[in-house]
This record gives C-alpha cells, sequence and structure tokens, in this order.
C-alpha cells in the first residue's frame, strides 16, 4: 500500500470542510495494518483511522496518515432457530449492513436505518436513533492492538457501552483498530415503535402490514423531514450530546423552566433536550454567511458551503457558552474534533 501526499479531505468528511491530510491511504484488509505501521516507524506522525467521515470535525490539516477504512464483507457467522450471528467488516456502509438484515428478515437494526457512515465506527460512540441503540444488537467487536498487533475480541459488555459512549472512545482510544463486528439479530419479528411519531408514520405509510421494511421506511421518512442530507448540506449530525442531570438540577431547572424537556433514565439520572436548551437561547435557524444552526433540529450545525471547521467550532463555543450562561448546563461535543 502507498500513501499520497497532501490529499484534500472535503469529500471525505460531511460537514465538508476543506483541511489536507499529509498523507492519504485506504485500508482494504487489517493485514495492511503492519504496512502503515513500518511507514509510520520510518516517519512517526498522529494516525487517523476514517470510515464515512460523518462523525468528524476538522479544524485544521491533519498532518498526519489518514487511512481511510474500505474493508468489505457481510456474512452469516451462525444461527439457531431464533437468533442470527451476522459478521460485517468495518469498511462496510452501515446501511447496507441494515439493509442486509431487513433482506434476511433479522430484527433489531431497522430503527438505526439511514444513519451515515461505517460499520467500524458503530460500536465507538454506539450510535443511537429512535429508541433504539447498536449496543442492544452488538456481540462481539474483533479489534488489533496497534502497538503489539494482537487481536482481541471484546463481548458486548467488555466494551462498556453507555450512551454515545463505550471503552472505544475512553481506555482504548486511539490505540486500537475496530476489524469487525459481530451483531446478534432475532428472527423473532418484534418493533420498538414507542418513540416519537414513528407508529404514526407506519400507519401512514403501510396501514395495514409492519414489518421490517415499513419501520424501516418510517424512520428514514421521519430523518428526512429534519435531519439536512449531508450531500446537499454539511453537517456531522447532532453536534452535542443530550447531557444527563440528577434529580436536583432536574428539580432547580423545573423550577426555573416548567417547559424544560426531559427524559428519565434512571430514579436518579435524566437526560436533557439539548435541542429545547439551544433553542431557547435562540440559537435555531441562526446563520453567519456559510454556517449555522438547522431550523428544523438545532443540535445540528451545518456548514452550507465552504465554511471552515474553525467557523463551527467556534461557533458551537459559542453555543455552549450561552446554554450554560442561562441553564448552568455544559454541552458536550458529540462530533471528534481534530
Ligand atoms: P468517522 O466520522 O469516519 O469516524 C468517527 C471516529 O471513529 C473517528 O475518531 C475515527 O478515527 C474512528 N474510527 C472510524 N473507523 C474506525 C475503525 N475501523 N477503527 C478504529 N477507529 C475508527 N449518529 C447516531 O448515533 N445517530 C444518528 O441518528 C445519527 N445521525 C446522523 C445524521 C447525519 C446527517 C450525520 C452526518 C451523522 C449522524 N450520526 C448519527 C453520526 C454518525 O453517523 C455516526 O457517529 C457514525 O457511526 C460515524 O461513522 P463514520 O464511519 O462516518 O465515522
Ligand atoms: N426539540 C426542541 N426543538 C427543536 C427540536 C427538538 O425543543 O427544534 C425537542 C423536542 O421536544 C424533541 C426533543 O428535542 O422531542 C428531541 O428531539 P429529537 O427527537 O429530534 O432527538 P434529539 O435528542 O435531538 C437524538 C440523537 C439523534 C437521533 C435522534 C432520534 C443525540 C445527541 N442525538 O436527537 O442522533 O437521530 O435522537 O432518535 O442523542 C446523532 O447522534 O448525530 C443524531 C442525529
Amino acid at each position: 500500500m502507498q500513501f499520497e501526499d497532501n490529499v484534500e479531505l472535503k469529500m471525505l468528511n460531511t460537514f465538508g470542510v476543506n483541511a489536507k491530510a499529509r498523507f492519504y491511504s485506504e485500508l482494504h484488509a487489517k493485514d495492511d495494518l503492519k504496512q502503515i505501521a513500518t511507514i509510520i516507524d520510518d516517519n512517526p506522525k498522529p494516525l487517523l483511522f476514517l470510515g464515512g467521515g460523518s462523525n468528524v470535525l476538522f479544524t485544521q490539516d491533519f498532518d498526519g496518515y489518514v487511512v481511510q477504512v474500505v474493508s468489505k464483507g457481510i456474512r452469516i457467522v451462525s444461527e439457531s432457530e431464533n437468533e442470527c450471528f451476522v459478521e460485517a467488516t468495518a469498511g462496510e456502509v452501515w446501511d447496507d449492513l441494515v439493509r442486509f438484515c431487513i433482506h434476511h428478515n433479522l430484527y433489531g437494526l431497522e430503527n438505526l436505518s439511514g444513519i451515515p457512515g461505517t460499520v467500524g465506527s458503530s460500536p465507538i460512540q454506539n450510535i443511537g436513533a429512535y429508541g433504539v441503540e447498536v449496543k442492544e444488537c452488538i456481540h462481539q467487536v474483533n479489534a488489533v492492538r496497534l502497538d503489539d498487533f494482537e487481536e482481541l475480541q471484546l463481548m458486548n459488555k467488555d466494551c462498556l457501552f453507555g450512551y454515545r459512549d463505550s471503552i472505544f472512545k475512553g481506555a482504548l482510544k486511539g490505540k486500537i483498530f475496530i476489524d469487525s463486528v459481530v451483531f446478534c439479530l432475532s428472527k423473532i419479528a418484534h418493533f420498538t415503535l414507542n418513540y416519537g411519531c414513528i407508529a404514526d408514520e407506519i400507519k401512514r405509510i403501510s396501514p395495514n402490514i409492519t414489518d421490517l421494511k415499513a419501520v424501516s421506511n418510517a424512520i428514514v421518512n421521519i430523518r428526512n423531514s429534519k435531519i439536512p442530507d449531508p450531500k446537499l448540506i454539511g453537517s456531522a449530525g447532532s453536534f452535542f450530546k443530550n447531557p444527563m442531570v440528577d434529580s436536583h438540577k432536574l428539580n432547580q431547572l423545573i423550577s426555573e423552566f416548567p417547559n424544560l424537556i426531559y427524559y428519565k433514565i434512571t430514579e436518579q439520572s435524566f437526560k436533557l433536550a439539548a435541542a429545547w436548551l439551544i433553542e431557547q437561547c435562540g440559537w435555531k435557524g441562526f446563520r453567519k454567511g456559510n454556517f449555522g444552526v438547522n431550523q428544523l433540529q438545532p443540535l445540528i450545525l451545518v456548514n452550507y458551503g465552504d465554511a471552515s471547521g474553525q467557523d463551527i467550532l467556534h461557533l458551537s463555543h459559542q453555543m455552549q457558552q450561552s446554554v450554560f450562561t442561562k441553564f448552568g448546563i455544559e454541552l458536550h461535543p458529540e462530533v471528534n474534533i481534530l
């Protein structure tokens, strides 16, 4: 494998910001890792794996090696009467895996239809949407440790999954390459339809049949109604995570802001709707030149043209500051800022 010099990354990140990689190459199989390590040994610089580039914000050129993971493969590993284990390679497009499962009548990933990116990134922030998180279907993550090429098999409980969180964002950040993920899907029909307006949308588009295709189509329609298509308007989806608070902070907020939107997670922890906090601070639909805040979903920061990563980062800091001033709540980015 060979690295190209000074490669433009604009088309490789869904924010569509300009940034150059000092060195760039594709990875087609985990065996490429040893060659990459030899090249880096000769000229040490940072290494960044890139999947679909849908959860990164480049704020400057990357003075190192950008390796885009394009390894492909989806296969059924084993199955029983009720379950099916499917292994997908890191560079597979996430939505292609979802479609594979729907095609084979396997239940579990349909609410995650339409999420951009690759399979290899899906466990990193435990992608989630419409009442489902990918951790519910992950059986095992196969990874390679970068310092000694040891192959690691992390079972679901080893991954320390949480809301938009996992061991891959913590202790293993930057230390491993995710090579493939094994998912455990159900052969028994069951759906999660209690989030927002999914049930209504299914009734509208498929009044007589609730099947995997109907659920998936309903989810995609709902997503398209508020999330901008990154092919048309640059973004990385939600820029911030929804903040968690304890009951003390929640009660304090409710007494001052009775319309506060929150969800009970446990007796002691509550998730606030960051979109609501941001809207209350007047950011919804904000636009300055080529960048701004989406007018339908204010958790999404957008690049309307050739905004820079610095423009978007600066805007995110202003939003964090005003939410903190009004509510005393810190918003933490979901996006990886580089
Ligand atoms: P990238 O942005 O390429 O990489 C993300 C991080 O993972 C980087 O740190 C990268 O170095 C690391 N990485 C990538 N591949 C590997 C690998 N093989 N091994 C080790 N490290 C690796 N997310 C949700 O959870 N729910 C949503 O509903 C959702 N909606 C979105 C809507 C839009 C329009 C957009 C643009 C994004 C949305 N996202 C959503 C965020 C994003 O799609 C997910 O975070 C996705 O998993 C990122 O995948 P990616 O391959 O593009 O990752
Ligand atoms: N809301 C407002 N004003 C708005 C929009 C929303 O007050 O302009 C309130 C509404 O009350 C709404 C609530 O915010 O009920 C939540 O909004 P939404 O259902 O759109 O979800 P979200 O919490 O903003 C999360 C994920 C999305 C995921 C959706 C659907 C995070 C950070 N984001 O958004 O994931 O698609 O739920 O499940 O958890 C992503 O991670 O990139 C992403 C897009």
